[in-house]
């Protein structure tokens, strides 16, 4: 496994952006930057000598800087959204930044994505880490955070989360990476499964109501492999809420997805400790330029993010996100590539 750290680039404060590289014997690749402790690019071998970057990015630090996408992002402190921007815990109101209309989305108007983190090569990987003030965004308690990114020489990237607080707090991290395993172009023709029969009812606004609904007879029913673009336009009111799949599936158990593409060849395993994943089919990436000038727009590529479900601080039933004061919180999500 060879690591190398380079520079990247500088935000527009001057503050230097690097670039961490892990690449295995076979030939797979990843990217991950210091800024926003953001995977940047993610090539796989496609078995015919080639290889595939199968995540969305940006060439410059400017353009992670400028996007609203969180475009291979980490995102804390909490991901996804928080329903009025509030939540009550140990008997004190909270109030966040609303930057989602009346909600507080991704960790507010600077979440984790929008820092340069501490970057250092460990064995097999990189690992980022930063430390998020009391008081941060509106959130109690001092949290640090590292996020190891390892890639074994199976083709199998790991995302290990790891944090501590001084101060209860909720905590709910994941990665927002776009996944497309042709590289571009559109991703209704991969087929997707999902070991969930239920998710999270979306309201106004992609917001979770706190009830859980059955995928069966469903457009949302990928227990067994679908294209995803088979049912995305089909009349349903949960899919006219956000335009698509961005929804939180309750998993099962086992791993929590499959994606194929037929014109790559490549598939992507997501394993996870965690109880939901945002599965987010691009609905609102506005056109814009990407890697090496390509446009992307909406539909090119599909998060699964894995995580608490959202809005949990609100909805009595989902698993808790608070973390105590000086518990360590401990999760791993893993994406496995292959070649069929
Ligand atoms: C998540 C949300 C989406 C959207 C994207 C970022 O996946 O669920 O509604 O906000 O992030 O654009």
């Amino acid at each position: 496994m060879a690591v190398t750290i380079v520079p990247f680039g500088r935000t527009r404060a001057g503050e230097e952006v690097l670039a961490g590289r892990i690449e295995n014997a076979a030939g797979m690749a990843v990217t991950v930057l210091d800024y926003g402790a953001t995977i940047q690019s993610v090539c796989v071998p496609d078995g015919r000598g080639g290889r595939v970057d199968v995540a969305l990015g940006y060439d410059t630090v400017a353009g992670y800087e400028a996007g609203d996408g969180y475009l291979g992002a980490t995102i804390g402190r909490v991901g996804n959204r928080i329903g009025g921007a509030r939540f009550s815990l140990n008997g004190e109101e909270y109030d966040l930044a609303k930057n989602d209309g009346e909600n507080h989305l991704h960790g507010g108007l600077r979440g984790f994505d929008k820092y340069v983190w501490d970057m250092k090569a460990v064995p097999g990987g990189l690992a980022c880490s930063r430390i998020s003030p009391d008081g941060e965004e509106g959130y109690p308690g001092t949290l640090e955070v590292t996020v190891t990114f390892t890639l074994s020489e199976d083709d199998a990237l790991a995302i290990t989360y790891e944090a501590r607080t001084d101060r209860d707090t909720p905590v709910n991290l994941t990665n927002h990476t776009y996944f497309n395993l042709n590289g571009g172009g559109s991703v209704l023709d991969h087929t997707l499964r999902l070991a969930a029969h239920r998710f999270c009812e979306n309201g106004a606004g992609c917001l979770p109501t706190g009830r859980m609904l059955a995928v069966e007879g469903t457009p949302f029913d990928f227990r067994r492999p679908k294209p995803i673009g088979r049912d995305i336009g089909a009349d349903d009111p949960q899919l006219r809420v956000g335009g698509g799949y961005d929804h939180s599936f309750d998993l099962d158990g086992g791993p929590a997805a499959v994606l194929y593409s037929a014109q790559s060849g490549l598939e992507m395993t997501v394993e996870t400790d965690l109880p939901g994943m945002q599965v987010y089919t691009a609905n609102f990436l506005s056109p814009r330029p990407g890697k090496g000038g390509a446009v992307m727009g909406p539909r090119e590529a599909v998060c699964l993010e894995t995580q608490l479900h959202p809005n949990a601080m609100n909805c009595w039933g989902f698993p808790s996100p608070v973390l105590r004061a000086g518990k360590t919180l401990v999760t791993r999500t893993c994406y496995r590539f292959a070649r069929r």
